[in-house]
């Protein structure tokens, strides 16, 4: 071969490797920006009467027109964990199920005693690997004035054991008993865009560490 056709084989070579990792990089962009990730809400409570359930469902609605998410509402009520013991087969499959399918969480945190329900750290504790490397939003709730503010301090260095990543960006509902009516519908409508805001960062996050656990070792 001549040493015009070797440059020029070359040449064609390198430009074929850039087109390639282009195209690649491209599908990934496409194939992420198309995707509905899946968003796990949990009630962080199974308590009768829990306020927390409004916020839940509030999130749950701003979420299904958020592009990007599809929300589904993980509901501590629907599910039977032993108390007796944390083993996996211990767990409810039906919670295992959806925790596995989520690509991102948002916990609904009532304040209980300056700490979080004794029900959410046992449905947490029932799965590991699940959680691994997904990241974290957090609702805080009270009737208080702090918002949940010391539910969310108390969970993080759980949250952290448990391999995830949490979102710089918080909710709190102080006085949640005045935030919605009988029917639970909001009544005061600055916190549609408070939701928002931490939906969009939870967003970044997930397609972050979506492309992570995908590409990653
Ligand atoms: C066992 C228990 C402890 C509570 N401790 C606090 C507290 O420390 N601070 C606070 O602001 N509210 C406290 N509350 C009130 C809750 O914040 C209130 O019930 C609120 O509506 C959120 O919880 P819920 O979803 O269970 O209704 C407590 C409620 C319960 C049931």
């Amino acid at each position: 071969m001549s040493t015009t056709n070797f440059q020029t084989m070359t040449i064609l070579h390198a430009t074929c490797h850039v087109w390639s990792c282009y195209y690649h990089h491209c599908i990934i962009i496409l194939n992420m920006s198309k995707k509905d990730f899946n968003l796990a809400i949990i009630v962080g409570t199974n308590r009768d009467n829990r306020q927390s359930i409004h916020v839940a469902h509030l999130i749950e609605q701003v979420a299904d027109k958020f592009p990007g998410f599809k929300p589904q509402l993980i509901d501590l009520l629907q599910f039977n964990f032993s108390l007796n013991d944390t083993e996996p087969s211990q767990s409810d499959p039906n919670y295992d199920k959806l925790i596995e399918a989520a690509d991102a969480f948002l916990i609904v945190l009532p304040e209980y005693n300056h700490a979080f329900p004794a029900a959410l750290k046992r449905a947490l504790d029932s799965e590991y690997a699940a959680y691994f490397h997904k990241p974290v939003a957090l609702a805080g709730v009270s009737s208080g004035p702090w918002g949940g503010t010391r539910a969310i301090e108390a969970i993080l260095p759980v949250l952290r054991a448990l391999g995830m990543l949490i979102s710089r960006v918080d909710l709190n509902f102080p006085q949640v008993q005045d935030l919605f009516n009988q029917e639970g519908v909001l009544q005061d409508q600055a916190y549609l865009p408070r939701v928002e805001k931490t939906l969009q960062e939870l967003l970044w996050l997930t397609q972050s560490l979506r492309w992570g656990r995908d590409n990653l070792s």
